[in-house]
């Protein structure tokens, strides 16, 4: 039987494939926030708001963490875990140059300094091997980010903070549920911060929250972020009365907010099973192909796929990975690649001829001497060169979807003769786009 044709050639799409809606709310979940906007109640202080201490509760018992405080956002739950831990202008924070950059900005935003690890080639995450030769005199704190929903090396990263009296802060926004050495991750540092926006494994509407086993950091934290440091809450240490006063971000939840994540919170376990379900059964679909492979993990790590993120072999392909990319999206299956460059180099970093707007952070990066357009980070740029990654919102058990998906990337991948041609033939037609497509090695320095 012939072929079908590539959907870019002028052949029939074999998508979409329907994902499934998220977040989805249950009625429950809806009447109680609906109910709370009927009574007005759109404001909570702190514990003493019977809502907010719900949600506190119920993320406390399911992270396994003593202290959660609910916030407006991720970042805000990852800048305050460095502003608990008393993070000063002129501290370095090691962190990874492949991420969302709010686990770069919570730094900057205290006027911190990060320094940038390398990352693993495979899975994007923070290479342990990478953290020690960065430590300083000024070094307080290590902090990696679990992305794509896998857990980074807690065992190796915890193990090399203790031996340099280094505070750890867990960037757990894309990795809810997620567990190494058979914990959830948010469970190994001093402090972990967490989104709960809309897209995230727990998702809402725009929210994060902060967990910690010290109460000290907690109370450092809220000082500096809630309605008068929520010292009316029970447990409030009375060292921090003379310090209360309204000089703080405002980075309170709403209850309307936190009755949505107590909801939540209920079947995420859940869903992230389904999530699991899915991607292995792709996996297991996908096992012949010689052009795309997913990150190996050890048995204790157990990832819950926010997003899939794979790796494409262009040289075994032999296409560029934006024409395969372009390939999927003519059969409409839409698959991004998640870091445009490492952290480091992005322009808002520059610390020499930066052109853009006045940031907070240039004087203070300057007067530390960073530069970090020098610096390179083989590992990250591997992965940032031949990563796949896909909006992964399949939860339902439905094996068809999957082997429906399969079958857009199979077809893409025995079309590869035929896009090799299309790939020359664009090449020959356009080639100062196609020099623009293919980094050049300028840019690969900039
Ligand atoms: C890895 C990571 N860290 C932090 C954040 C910040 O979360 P938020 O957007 O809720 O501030 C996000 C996502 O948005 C993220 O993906």
């Amino acid at each position: 039987m012939a072929k079908p044709q590539l959907a870019l050639l002028g052949g029939r799409p074999l998508g979409p494939v329907k994902p499934d809606q998220h977040p989805r709310f249950t009625a429950r979940a809806i009447a109680r926030a609906v109910k709370l906007l009927e009574k007005g109640m759109t404001v909570g202080l702190g514990k003493h708001h019977p809502i907010i201490v719900e949600a506190e509760e119920a993320i406390a018992r399911w992270q396994g963490v003593e202290h959660v405080m609910v916030l407006s956002s991720g970042h805000a739950a990852l800048q305050m875990s460095l502003v608990g831990l008393e993070i000063e202008p002129g501290d370095e924070v090691i962190t990874t140059p492949y991420s969302w950059g709010a686990s770069t900005s919570c730094i900057l935003h205290c006027g911190a300094i990060p320094v940038f690890t390398d990352a693993l080639p495979d899975t994007g995450l923070m290479d342990p091997a990478t953290i020690e030769p960065l430590i300083t005199t000024r070094t307080r704190a290590i902090l990696p980010v679990h992305i794509h929903g896998q857990p980074a090396d807690m065992p190796a990263i915890v193990r090399v903070a203790r031996r340099h009296g280094l505070a750890v802060v867990e960037d757990g926004s894309q990795a809810h549920g997620a567990r190494v050495a058979g914990k959830r991750v948010g469970r190994f540092g001093d402090a972990s911060g967490f989104s709960c926006m809309g897209f995230k494994l727990l998702g809402t509407t725009e929210a994060g929250y902060l967990a910690t086993p010290h109460e000290d950091l907690y109370w450092k934290a809220a000082l500096c972020c809630q309605h008068m440091g929520r010292s009316p809450d029970p447990g409030f240490p009375k060292r921090l009365l003379p310090f209360v006063d309204s000089l703080v971000f405002s980075y309170r939840l709403s209850p309307v907010t936190a009755v949505l994540l107590t909801e939540q919170i209920k079947k995420v376990d859940r869903e992230i099973d389904g999530r699991r379900r899915n991607v292995a059964r792709l996996r297991g679909l996908l096992r012949g192909s010689s052009v795309l492979s997913f990150p190996a993990y050890r048995d204790d790590e157990v990832p819950s796929y926010y997003t899939l993120s794979m790796n494409f072999d262009a040289a075994a392909a032999g296409v560029r990975r934006e024409t395969f990319q372009k390939a999927l999206a003519a059969e409409k299956v839409e698959v991004g690649s998640y870091v445009p460059a490492p952290i480091a180099h992005w322009e808002r970093l520059k610390t020499h001829g930066y052109a853009g707007p006045k940031t907070i952070w240039t004087k203070h990066l300057q007067a530390a001497g960073a530069d970090y357009r020098s610096q390179r980070f083989p590992g990250c740029e591997a992965k940032i060169k031949k990563s796949l990654d896909m909006d992964w919102n399949y939860i339902g058990d439905d094996p068809g979807r999957m082997r429906r998906l399969a079958d857009v990337f199979l077809k893409v991948e025995e079309g590869l003769p035929a896009l090799r041609d299309w790939e020359r033939r664009q090449d020959r037609q356009a080639p100062a786009a196609a020099r623009k497509a293919r980094p050049s090695r300028r840019e690969v320095l900039a």
